[in-house]
């Protein structure tokens, strides 16, 4: 099972100021240094999180795998060919949306605009994955655009509670081994957390979870304790030394 932690909401924080912390492209190298197999962002239409300098720095930066998410739109899968990441994720966007909230809408009138970009991004050497709803219909149609991968989404299974969440997660399980008959590599996302990502995990036929919100929040609260502390070290350090010329250097470290 590989990791793919999704960045995005480091640069959510960051675009809240438009400053230029946190910065994404610091988050990728410690994400890989805790063994974290690669490096997700969305490139969303707006640019609400991800810009475009973070995808050039990262595309020459992570040396594990970046797997881009992108809208199929022609403009955005240009920017994806001229980056060439190792995986793109093609999903649904909408301008509204606070996330992405369903999988792909693989109707037939959609379907010329995702087949030429599944073409085109597979000619350039990168592997296309689709995201979809975790129903045999979708994954046939993922396959019969030509596909390397799936990412199933995760939502209703993540939303639900009770039977509810045993007949979501039968539901991704069934998919799941669907899409390995298919011939798909099949991937999983969205929603999942400390508390529910086990059974998804467990499904043999998953060789890849994107997560993305609950890995940022747990990381503010697993890093506030040491950050209060670092920042009252500094002031009252100062205050300490009230009447001697400041230092206008920034301390090493930070
Ligand atoms: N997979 C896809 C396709 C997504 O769009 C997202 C959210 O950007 C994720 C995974 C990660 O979801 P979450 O942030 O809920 O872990």
């Amino acid at each position: 099972m590989r990791l793919y932690v999704n960045i995005d909401h480091v640069a959510t924080v960051r675009q809240a100021r438009r400053t230029d912390e946190p910065d994404p492209v610091r988050a990728a190298v410690l994400v890989e240094q805790a063994g974290a197999h690669g490096i997700t962002v969305h490139l969303r239409e707006d640019r609400r999180h991800i810009q475009d300098r973070d995808l050039r720095l990262l595309a020459e930066t992570v040396r594990t795998c970046l797997n881009l998410e992108v809208s199929a739109e022609p403009a955005m899968v240009a920017i994806a060919e001229e980056f060439a990441p190792l995986q793109v994720t093609l999903v649904p966007e909408r301008r509204e949306e606070v996330t992405t909230e369903g999988g792909l809408d693989l109707a037939s009138s959609n379907e010329g605009r995702l087949r030429e970009a599944v073409a085109s991004l597979s000619q350039k050497g990168v592997r296309v994955s689709l995201f979809v709803d975790p129903d045999r219909r979708s994954l046939d149609r993922s396959q019969a655009l030509g596909a390397q991968a799936v990412e199933l989404h995760t939502g209703e299974y993540a939303n639900a509670r009770g039977d509810h969440r045993v007949a979501q997660w039968e539901r991704l399980r069934a998919a799941a081994s669907h899409g390995v008959a298919l011939g798909l590599s099949v991937h999983a996302g969205h929603g999942l957390t400390y508390e529910n990502v086990t059974p998804v995990a467990a499904i043999p036929e998953i060789e890849e979870v994107n997560i993305g919100h609950s890995i940022i929040s747990r990381a503010v609260f697993v890093g506030l304790e040491r950050a209060v502390a670092e920042m009252l070290h500094l002031v009252q350090d100062a205050s300490a030394r009230m009447g001697e010329p400041p230092s206008w250097r920034a301390p090493l470290g930070f």
